[in-house]
């Protein structure tokens, strides 16, 4: 297997108003909660919302996945999951902090979205060693990715290679975990968008040997 890198379409489209208000509501409720939250030492530290907004948007414009469900990994306050559901995907998100899992569920509530949210870790059950041996080649110096594996998936009632589309903000030095683990556990054909730095995305399609194009 292999990822290919795709050219995201560019989106020049202002913010749609309820976007706009939902996204307002977000960056207060993660300032409070880093007031509330001061043990959380560096910050939580969420991607860039209106550029993955555009992104997301793209994609789902230009029919670029195989269908609409998507998996946040890490979902920490579970935005991306909620503004995936807006643009139409079919949304969840798996985070290991159970604060953060609790603030996604009022948010969605409060919201109405039907993004789904799971305490638990994105690493599947046979994934230890994919995670452990990339963790090792990387030259993070600070480290967000928890290595522990358990039964997330079995909770969502679906497999890594269910989803059509995966998002994640890996830690810069740490894109490689998050690229090794989609491409040992993604269904072929299926997108990676990932926030990284630059305040920039990243689109890949997992493509098996056989495959041309993208
Ligand atoms: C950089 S934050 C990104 C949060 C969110 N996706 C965003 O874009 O704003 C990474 C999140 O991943 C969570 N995390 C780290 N390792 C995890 C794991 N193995 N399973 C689930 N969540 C994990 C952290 O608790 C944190 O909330």
């Amino acid at each position: 297997m292999a990822l290919v890198e795709i050219q995201l379409p560019e989106v020049t489209k202002p913010l749609p108003a309820d976007v706009e208000a939902f996204l307002a509501e977000v960056d207060e409720r993660i300032d409070r909660f880093m007031r509330n939250h001061p043990t959380w030492g560096s910050g939580f530290v969420p991607s860039d919302f209106v550029t993955v907004y555009h992104a997301l948007r793209a994609i789902w414009e230009s029919n670029l996945t195989t269908g609409r469900h998507l998996c946040e990994w890490g979902s920490g306050f579970g935005v991306v999951a909620m503004l995936a559901e807006m643009v139409g995907f079919q949304a969840c998100g798996i985070e290991i902090d159970r604060d953060l899992v609790d603030e996604a569920h009022v948010l969605a509530d409060e919201f109405e979205l039907d993004a789904e949210f799971i305490h638990g870790s994105f690493i599947p059950r046979g994934s230890e060693s994919c995670a452990e041996e990339a963790y090792a080649d990387n030259d993070a110096g600070v480290v967000w990715l928890v290595t522990e594996t358990d039964d997330a998936y079995d909770e969502l009632g679906l497999d890594p290679d269910d989803f059509d589309i995966i998002f994640a903000y890996p830690w810069p030095g740490e894109e490689n975990v998050i690229d090794r683990l989609f491409d040992r556990c993604a269904a072929d054909g299926a997108l990676l968008l990932t926030y990284g730095q630059c305040n920039a995305v990243r689109l890949q399609r997992k493509r098996s040997g056989r495959q041309r194009g993208v």
